[in-house]
């Protein structure tokens, strides 16, 4: 059974614009020990369990495998049309300046093989000289503060030329987003932003909220079993535990209703054709009010921070964004 997923509303250069609160993940250990990889296979199992929606991102190195993937669904008739699909690709910091965006939009398109995307975020607030793909160890003198009012001129640019149909952020303060919107004649639709039970981020949802801004969720599931990126918190959370026990449900399955209760979107990865199932099958009930409080008393902890994970020595322009993601 394919089961069908709800959609949101963001804003776009056709007005406003459906989005799959649910989207595909495509973020694996690959980017940094090259143990995991994404094959077109994998996401075309995907879109037959119902996926619509893709998360990738230059720096992911798995656009190429979403574009074949994306090919094959048309040409076997899975997809009927590229309309059917809603695909989202970000940025990466090494092509931060206003003078690169558009460049490496193009890129990405052409990894792609599609005209536009429906999405295109920054990845991260944050430049970095240097030209080697991700590798986690950024050295110091490769960082640099980003131009925002010069990079989003060249995001709105990309909407401009419809090379997307949509233009966001990711992993933005509310600080960073109201700079934007102080300049933006393209106000941003979108910030991707860590968010699971452990991580509720309740005023960035409220700030998105009145700027009617979609949040979308990332790391649903703490991203389980990535050693690089992710941790198990969340997996084995007692409070989670015990609810999916009494509910019958999986504990992957409440964290994912609990997002979407919380009016977000959701990127989450599963490559195994049962979980991505299960990570859908979220949609005809609903947590209950004890259920939700219970949940609230999480105590809170982020997980992704630029100094450890991009860099090991302490950095001003990245302990600044750090600082202001808490
Ligand atoms: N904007 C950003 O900076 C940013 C940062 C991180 C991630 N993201 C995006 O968000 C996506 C999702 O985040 P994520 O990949 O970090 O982590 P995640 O979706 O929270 O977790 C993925 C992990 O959970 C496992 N999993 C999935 N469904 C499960 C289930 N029902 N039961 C048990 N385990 C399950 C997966 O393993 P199996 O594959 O074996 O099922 C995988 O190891 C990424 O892939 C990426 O597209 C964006």
């Amino acid at each position: 059974m394919v089961i069908t997923i709800p959609e949101m509303m963001i804003t776009s250069s056709e007005g406003p614009r459906p989005v799959p609160v649910i989207a595909m993940g495509t973020a694996v250990e690959s980017v940094i020990t090259g143990i995991e990889v994404v094959t077109p296979s994998t996401l075309i199992e995907a879109i037959k369990v119902g996926y619509r929606h893709f998360d990738t991102a230059a720096v992911y190195q798995t656009e190429k495998s979403v574009g074949e993937a994306i090919a094959e669904a048309l040409q076997s008739g899975l997809i009927k049309s590229r309309l059917g699909l809603f695909i989202t690709t970000k940025l990466w910091c090494n092509s931060c300046d206003r003078h690169l965006v558009v460049p490496a939009i193009k890129q990405s398109l052409k990894n792609l093989g599609l005209e536009y995307v429906d999405l295109y975020l920054i990845h991260w607030p944050l430049k970095l000289n240097i030209q080697d793909d991700f590798k986690g160890n950024v050295p110091s003198e490769g960082i640099a503060a980003i131009d925002m009012k010069a990079v989003w001129e060249g995001m709105e640019e990309c909407q401009t030329l419809g090379l997307t149909k949509s233009i966001g952020v990711s992993n933005f303060s509310s600080k960073r987003i109201e700079q934007i919107l102080s300049f933006a004649k393209i106000p941003p639709a979108v910030n991707q932003i860590e968010m699971n039970p452990h991580w509720q981020q309740k005023k960035i949802i409220e700030f998105c909220k009145v700027n009617g801004i979609l949040v979308t969720a990332y790391s649903p599931l703490g991203g389980a079993g990535n050693n690089v990126l992710g941790h198990d918190r969340v997996m084995k959370c007692h409070v989670l535990q015990d609810i999916a026990k009494s509910r019958g449900k999986t504990l992957a399955q409440i964290s994912l209703r609990w997002l979407y209760e919380q009016g977000v979107s959701i990127a989450v990865k599963s490559f195994n054709t049962e979980r991505m199932k299960q990570n859908l099958d979220i949609f005809d009930w609903t947590l209950t009010e004890e259920e939700l409080y219970k949940i609230d008393q999480i105590p809170q902890r982020r997980h992704f921070y630029l100094i450890g994970t991009m860099v090991t020595e302490h950095n001003d322009i990245m302990a600044e964004i750090d600082a202001e993601l808490d």
